[in-house]
């Protein structure tokens, strides 16, 4: 569960002015199911064939979640992978420091086993969910050097070697974070304790990054050999200062603890609003996948939930394809295979049952956006050509086809019409399908009355000039570095 901080306020007041949304295209249109039950199990293996490495496609249970029965069938056939919401957190495995209680985390754990579910670990450590005892008296030395390793030990053994993956820390980098800050800078721009203290008198006791490296080096101590070690957070994910700092953490973590690159991970929390300018478009978020792949760090949806303004066809329809666009991110990413919606149906999702939020509605029937990402795990499984950015709405996206051919275009009429230009599509891949419309490295991608391909080939991305550029080299200066190896 994430903090919604004063920007959500102000995006929430956005979202009841804004009324309209783009008509979108989707695969539901065009040959795929959109009604009835749901079985993801064959196509999720398909996925995980296609991709060479285990998709885990997921959502949150706790065992006191009402109607057990529905959870019982959605896990044994939607969902395949769990995440408990709350049993893992710090307050409920160490209510008595120093005692261990991981009862409600194995029982989450033991119900994913029991749907053949992989189960991922969330969070060793948050400023908030915390036991009662702390924060507390503590010296820094104490939290960093005792109360840290011990409590992220006890978890992480306690809970085995299977668990995929691990927030390892949750929420640690603040808000009004700006470009170039270091990884230090982005952290204590949180303002919570530890980098301060929580009596007010806005005295840090943690002055430097050592209880992330504290929490980070037990958890590779004690986790599986292959277990991805996370830092999660929220409005992330593009171009921006936060993303940036992220990225900036993982790279302070691995220098200062050595674990390897290809053991850690970014969570892209994912806490979405469905308006323009409230979520990623999926090339933002290929970018910066790039970008992590170069590194060897993988990324991961982990939290992903839609608000949509209205309950109406026109907003299901839009929370669809921004759905289907963040599954279809993770999906045609080398780097990217945890996929975990947060709540699993309406009624029980943190953000109100009004905000219609997850997959499911509040009786747990399938949503357009569950049929959607459906469509989307079916799509990849057959080899087909990644979709355009459906959530761009149709004025430049549009799929035609029975869903194994889109096209991708960039034609905008002034009637507002659906007005779509097609644009032959090349096979790329032996696999068969057809590509959306791609421009080649340096050529262009975008601009006034450009009605060519609005996508760039792998590894570069459309930038301001217009063009498609390398990614590598809009990299900041910092992050270049390290791809390069350069010591300095
Ligand atoms: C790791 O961080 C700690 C705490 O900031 C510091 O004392 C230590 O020297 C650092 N180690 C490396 C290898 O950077
Ligand atoms: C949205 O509308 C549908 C259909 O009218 C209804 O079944 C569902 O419960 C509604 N969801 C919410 C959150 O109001």
């Amino acid at each position: 569960m994430a903090k919604i901080l004063s920007a959500f306020v102000a995006l929430a007041i956005f979202a009841a002015v804004a009324r309209s949304q783009p008509a979108v295209s989707l695969l539901i249109d065009n040959g795929y199911p959109s009604t009835g039950s749901i079985d993801l199990t064959t196509v999720l293996a398909d996925v995980s064939t296609k991709k060479g490495q285990t998709f885990h496609f997921g959502s949150t249970y706790d065992t006191y979640d009402a109607d057990q029965s529905w959870f019982d069938t959605a896990f044994a056939t939607f969902y395949h992978h769990v995440v408990s919401e709350n049993g893992c957190k710090w307050d409920a495995t160490e209510p008595t420091q120093g005692v261990s209680d991981l009862t409600e985390c194995l029982a989450t754990q033991s119900f994913a086993t029991t749907y053949d579910n992989s189960f991922r670990g969330h969070n060793t450590f948050w400023h908030e969910q915390t036991p009662t005892w702390l924060p507390g008296s503590f010296t820094a030395d104490e939290l960093v050097g005792t109360i840290i390793p011990q409590h992220v030990q006890q978890e992480i053994q306690g809970m085995g070697t299977s668990v995929t993956s691990w927030d390892v820390v949750n929420e640690v980098v603040g808000d009004g974070v700006t470009t170039g800050m270091t990884a230090l800078e982005c952290v204590q721009n949180k303002g919570d304790w530890p980098t301060v203290t929580s009596d007010g008198s806005g005295v840090p006791l943690v002055t430097d990054l050592s209880f992330v490296y504290a929490a980070f080096k037990t958890a590779y101590t004690y986790a599986g050999s292959s277990t991805r070690l996370a830092v999660n957070d929220y409005n992330t994910g593009g171009q921006d200062a936060k993303t940036a700092c992220v990225i900036s953490l993982v790279q302070s973590i691995q220098q200062n603890t050595s674990i390897p690159y290809d053991r850690l991970a970014i969570g892209f929390q994912s806490h979405l609003m469905a308006s323009t300018g409230n979520f990623y478009t999926k090339e933002e978020l290929a970018t910066t996948f790039s970008t992590l792949a170069a590194l060897g760090v993988n990324a991961m949806i982990t939290e992903m939930d839609i608000e949509i303004g209205q309950n109406n066809t026109a907003y299901l329809r839009y929370q669809a394809s921004i759905w289907g666009d963040y599954v279809d991110a993770c999906l045609y990413a080398s780097n990217c295979n945890e996929f975990i919606n947060w709540d699993p149906r309406d009624d029980l999702s943190w953000r109100g049952v009004a905000a219609a939020a997850t997959l499911f509605d509040a009786s747990g029937n399938p949503k357009p956006a569950a049929y959607e990402v459906a469509a989307r795990l079916q799509n990849y499984a057959a080899g087909n050509a990644e979709p355009c950015s459906t959530s761009s709405g149709t004025s430049v996206c549009t799929i035609t086809g029975t869903g194994t051919t889109t096209t991708g275009t960039t034609t905008t009429t002034s009637t507002g019409g659906s007005t779509t230009t097609s644009i032959s599509t090349t096979t790329t891949s032996s696999t068969g399908g057809s590509t959306g419309c791609v421009s080649a490295l340096y050529g262009q991608c975008a601009g006034i009355g450009w009605t060519g391909c609005a996508e760039c080939a792998t590894g570069s991305t459309c930038t301001f000039l217009n063009d498609c550029e390398l990614f590598i080299l809009l990299l900041p200066m910092f992050e270049l570095k390290a791809y390069l190896g350069k010591g300095y």
